[in-house]
């Protein structure tokens, strides 16, 4: 039987997620519909997706996974989540990963190396994982920075430090640019061992994410270079893709790395 899937968001990720499952690249995945941005009353709404899907996928933004997240999994349908820096809130976090019936499911998204680190927590123990993250300048802006430190940054000729510290002061301060961060935490089961650092670098074709993990079972360092998303010059082009193959998992693992 076909795994029915609802996406929440149609921008860069979820856009390229419909046309993939349209597509038939994900045998016994099938696209029940889009949730659109707005009016509910049009169109597949939210509770037409907790309807008929298996699984709600999220590929709207954080605000997006607290408020359909704990409605999917209290409904008993499972959620895939991208916005994963979502789970930063603890309380949230609580609900979506302790509560259910339904389960909740992280996408792998932008980054490798989180089954090592996942494995190594299981088995052992995370001494710190450190994150160097490296942007172009534009996908940094944010709306708490007045018109100076914009024109600034993006006159830079030089990287700039922009922020470090954990997952709580990079939410804070680069909302959009918390999944990586928090699924590191996630993965190594520990909020207080990943640092980020942030990096408005004007030479950056791609962003990068540059993780070094030290843990008891072994030292993962992992180079991420990521092609942007055509459609969203801050959003990597892998995401779509890694939704997909955590959805060809869930329908059918044969074969599968999980
Ligand atoms: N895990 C990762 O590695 C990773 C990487 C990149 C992006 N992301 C996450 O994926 C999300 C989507 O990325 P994108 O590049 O597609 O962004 P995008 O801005 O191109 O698209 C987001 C879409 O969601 C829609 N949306 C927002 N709130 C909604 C709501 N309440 N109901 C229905 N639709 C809603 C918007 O209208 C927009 O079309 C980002 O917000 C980010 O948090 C995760």
């Amino acid at each position: 039987m076909a795994l029915t899937v609802a996406l929440i968001g149609s921008g860069a990720i979820g856009s390229r997620i419909a046309q993939l499952l349209d597509a038939g690249t994900a045998p016994g995945v099938q696209l029940a519909g889009v949730v659109p941005h707005g009016d509910a009353r049009t169109g597949f709404s939210f509770d037409d997706a907790v309807g008929v899907a298996d699984v709600v996928v999220e590929c709207a933004g954080v605000a997006a996974v607290a408020e359909f997240g704990p409605r999917t999994v209290n409904a008993g349908r499972d959620l895939l989540v991208t916005s994963i820096g979502a789970l930063c809130d603890s309380s949230l976090r609580d609900t979506l990963l302790d509560g259910g019936p339904g389960r909740t499911f992280l996408t792998t998204g932008a980054l490798g190396g989180l089954d090592a680190i996942t494995a190594a927590c299981a088995g052992g123990s995370i001494h710190r994982i450190t994150v160097e993250s490296r942007k172009l300048p534009a996908t940094l802006l944010q709306p708490w920075m007045d018109g100076e430190t914009k024109a600034a940054l993006l006159a830079a000729t030089q990287p700039v430090e922009l922020l470090r510290g954990g997952p709580a002061e990079l939410i804070r301060a680069f909302p959009k640019s918390t999944n990586v961060v928090s699924a590191l935490a996630l993965a190594a089961g520990n909020w207080e061992v990943v640092e980020a650092v942030l990096i408005a670098d004007p030479a950056a074709k791609h962003t990068t994410h540059h993780v070094v993990a030290e843990t008891s079972l072994g030292t993962f360092d992992i180079r991420v270079t990521n092609e942007a998303s055509p459609g969203n010059p801050a959003s990597s082009a892998l995401v779509p893709h890694a939704v997909v193959r955590g959805l060809k998992t869930l329908a059918n693992a044969s074969g599968s790395f999980i």
